[in-house]
């Protein structure tokens, strides 16, 4: 029988519901994904908080070999920016998790990134759903280390809109010096930005269905309650899955459409720091920097998701 070869993945981020979520389908796609490490960093709360939560989570999933770590407290240049209306006072307001059992990594986010790229013989993905802190200042310290690296798969930045200015995303706009760095890097980016992650939500019916599955699928229908409070009054009609699009993508990509482009992060703009400005018509002459995603098959991404949470019961 073919064994199918599993993909190494970091897991960067500041869980955060969306964070979590796509913790726990990291964690659901352990035939095709094999978690080396996780490093968190300041985003939707401190990075204290979401260390603390990455800590939980991963005690949940009962996944308490893989080593965590605490990043920068703060962005590269940028004053820290949290998102409580979104995530609550603890980062991941909602159902009560379990106390932490994973100790926090003595090395900081940059040397365990850097040390499971040293010893890996494979590429490894990173895969970062908060503001690109960690991942720049990797960049920055071992750039020897780049070609280490298969791909930096984000939740970021939005083609045609923000969410946080009408032109900047919040992941990019807490820190675009980072986010700019990254993009520069000659590392390929695979970008879920709003042109996606808006169309990949899910609807209370579609999570109702997860509650009392099991411990795992309980505690996310629970985390989509909250974190659809602060949705339901922008309007939206289901909690919008944007940090679970950075892993799907890398076991379900035929369920996305994506085009190459050659993105730049506006560092500057009096009005538009923090806009991720993709050059559509190659004006710039520059090689395609970018993998963007623009497009899902909602009800497939919705599909997998739910089974995904499904497969966490004692008896899958
Ligand atoms: C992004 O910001 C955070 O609130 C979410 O976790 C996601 O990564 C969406 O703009
Ligand atoms: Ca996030």
């Amino acid at each position: 029988m073919n064994q199918i070869k599993k993909k190494a993945i970091i897991l960067d981020g500041d869980p955060g519901h969306d964070d979590a979520i796509a913790f726990v389908l990291a964690a659901a796609f352990k035939d095709y994904l094999d978690i080396k490490a996780i490093t968190a960093c300041g985003g939707n709360q401190t990075l204290a908080k979401t260390t603390l939560n990455y800590r939980k989570i991963a005690t949940l999933l009962g996944l308490t070999n893989i080593p965590i770590a605490a990043g920068r407290e703060k962005p590269l240049q940028a004053d820290l920016v949290i998102a409580p209306n979104y995530h609550g006072e603890s980062g991941l307001d909602g159902p009560k998790l379990p106390d932490p059992e994973v100790e926090l990594s003595e090395l900081s986010a940059v040397e365990l990134m850097a040390n499971v790229l040293r010893e890996s013989d494979e590429k490894v993905t990173i895969v970062a759903t908060g503001p690109q802190t960690n991942v720049a200042s990797l960049l920055l310290a071992h750039p020897e280390l780049k070609d280490k690296i298969e791909a930096i798969s984000i939740m970021g930045g939005g083609l045609e809109h923000g969410n946080w200015t009408s032109t900047a995303e919040f992941n990019i706009i807490v820190d675009p010096e980072s986010a700019d760095i990254e993009f520069r890097s000659g590392v390929p980016v695979i970008m879920a930005g709003l042109d996606v992650t808006e169309k990949a939500y899910i609807l209370p019916s579609e999570w109702d269905v997860l509650r009392g599955d099991n411990e795992v699928a309980d505690i996310v229908a629970q985390w989509c309650d909250f974190f659809y409070i602060h949705l339901k009054e922008l309007g939206w009609p289901g909690a919008l899955m944007h940090d679970p699009c950075s892993i799907m993508v890398l076991v379900h990509p035929e369920i996305f459409v994506s085009k190459d482009l050659y993105v730049q992060i506006d560092t500057k703009g009096e009005f538009t720091r923090g806009a991720t400005v993709p050059d559509y018509h190659g004006l710039l002459g520059q090689k395609p920097n970018c993998k963007c995603l623009l497009d899902v098959d909602r009800e497939l991404f919705v599909k997998y998701l739910i089974e995904a949470c499904q497969s966490f019961r004692k008896d899958a």
